[in-house]
Order: structure tokens, then C-alpha cells, then sequence
């Protein structure tokens, strides 16, 4: 079974979403660098001052930052049996520093979705700020209106889900974490799942990865 999986794909794509699920029918943990950075910035750290400017931009935060905050969870005793990396990493100089950091994984989930749907998704989603589930108004509300199905916390839109913002970490996608893909398929990590459809069906083709290896 392939357990050292990183989901990559464009805002929207459902990384978030299938991650959790994963995470939880599998045991191991979730780490979202959106959801530590979200964390941080909602304390008011110095790591979140430091990273609130570039996510209310749509910008990626330096990779040193992100890298660093990446390596200290990677140290948890929780990792021994697998992780869910979602969200990183992000650029070709974080996939060195994973690299270079030790950290082998098994299988790279490249979720592709049309840029129309993904915009659709982004500009109706409601996000938990303590669990960060996601839901969306329309294709996948919660049980209770305003309320987390898995924590029952109050939902918020997040302040990157505008369709201008959005616009902004499309281009930070294309620029920059696209080019993972080519860099993790030259290693033979790289699979592609199709992320348009029912949740239960796209969590059935990633399950046919993992089951795979
Ligand atoms: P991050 O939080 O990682 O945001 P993102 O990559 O833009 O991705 P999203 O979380 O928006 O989308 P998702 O793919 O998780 O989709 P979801 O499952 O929620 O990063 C935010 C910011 O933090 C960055 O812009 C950057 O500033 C910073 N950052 C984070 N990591 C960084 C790094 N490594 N380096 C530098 N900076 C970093 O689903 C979306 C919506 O679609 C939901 O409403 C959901 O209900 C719905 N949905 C999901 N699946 C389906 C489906 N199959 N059908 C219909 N609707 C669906
Ligand atoms: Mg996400």
C-alpha cells in the first residue's frame, strides 16, 4: 500500500476534500500547509503576520517558510505509518528541499478539473475554520446550514475564495507548481486522477492507487 502520498493540483481541484477522506479511512494524517498557515495567521504569530499578505494575495509564502513549517510537522511521531501532504509542495525548489530533507514519497495524486468548474467550486465553497473541512453551497452542503457535518463549528468563506483572488492563485499555480508534475513523473511518482464527478467516485480512483502499491 502506498502510504507517503502528496496531492497536487489547482485551487478547487477537491485536494482538501479527497485528502480528509483519505486521512481518515487510512489513519494517517492530513497535513494541509493552507489549513498550519490559515492556523497561524487566525493566532496572529509572527509566521502568520509574515504569511497573511501573500494568501489574502493569491501569492505563494517564500518557500523557506513554508519548507520550515513542513519539515518540523514531518518530525511527528503521527508520520511513522504514512502522511497526506496536501498543498505541498508547491514549487520545484520545495520538492528539492523534501528531497534533500530525507522525506521518500510514494505516489504523487495529480487531480486535474476544467478551469470553468474549478471557479464554480472556489466562489461557492464555506470552509470550517477548525477542522478545515470543505463544503459548497450547492454541490455539497452541510447536513446544518453555517455548520461543520465533521466538527460543528461555524463555517466562513475564506478571504482568497473571491473570483479575483482566484484569478491570482491560478497564474501562481500554472507558473509554479505546475511544473511538479514533470518533475515528480521524471521520478515515477506521478499518477493522474480525473477530480470531476461524485466525491465517492474520486476517492475510489485514488483508493485504487494507494491499493495498488
Ligand atoms: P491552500 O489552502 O492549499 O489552497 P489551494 O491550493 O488554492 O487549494 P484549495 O484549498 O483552494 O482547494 P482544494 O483543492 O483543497 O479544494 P477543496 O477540497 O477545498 O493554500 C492557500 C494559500 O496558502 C496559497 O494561496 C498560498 O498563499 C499559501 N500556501 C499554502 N501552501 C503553500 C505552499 N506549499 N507554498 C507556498 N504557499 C502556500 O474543494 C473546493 C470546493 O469544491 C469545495 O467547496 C468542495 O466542497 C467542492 N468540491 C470538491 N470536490 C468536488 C466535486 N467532486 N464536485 C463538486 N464540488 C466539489
Ligand atoms: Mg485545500
Amino acid at each position: 500500500m502506498r502510504t507517503r502520498l502528496m496531492m497536487l493540483g489547482p485551487p478547487g481541484a477537491g485536494k482538501g476534500t479527497q485528502a480528509q477522506r483519505l486521512a481518515e479511512a487510512l489513519r494517517i494524517p492530513q497535513i494541509s500547509t493552507g489549513d498550519m498557515l490559515r492556523a497561524a495567521k487566525a493566532q496572529g504569530t509572527p509566521l502568520g503576520l509574515e504569511a497573511a499578505g501573500y494568501m489574502d494575495r493569491g501569492e505563494l509564502v517564500p518557500d523557506e517558510v513554508v519548507v520550515g513549517i513542513v519539515k518540523e510537522r514531518l518530525a511527528g511521531a503521527d508520520v511513522a505509518q504514512g502522511f497526506i501532504l496536501d498543498g505541498f509542495p508547491r514549487t520545484v525548489p520545495q520538492a528539492e528541499a523534501l528531497a534533500e530533507a530525507g522525506v521518500q514519497l510514494d505516489a504523487v495524486i495529480n487531480v486535474s478539473v476544467p478551469e470553468d468548474e474549478l471557479m464554480a467550486r472556489i466562489t461557492g465553497r464555506l470552509s470550517c475554520p477548525s477542522c478545515g473541512a470543505a463544503f459548497h453551497r450547492d454541490n455539497h452542503p452541510p447536513r446544518q446550514e453555517g455548520t461543520c457535518d465533521a466538527c460543528g463549528s461555524a463555517l466562513i468563506v475564506r478571504k482568497d475564495d473571491s473570483a479575483e483572488v482566484f484569478g491570482q492563485r491560478l497564474r501562481s499555480y500554472q507558473a509554479k507548481t505546475a511544473p511538479l508534475a514533470a518533475f515528480y513523473q521524471d521520478r515515477g511518482l506521478l499518477f493522474e486522477v480525473e477530480g470531476t464527478g461524485p466525491l465517492d467516485v474520486i476517492q475510489a480512483r485514488i483508493r485504487d492507487i494507494v491499493d495498488a502499491g
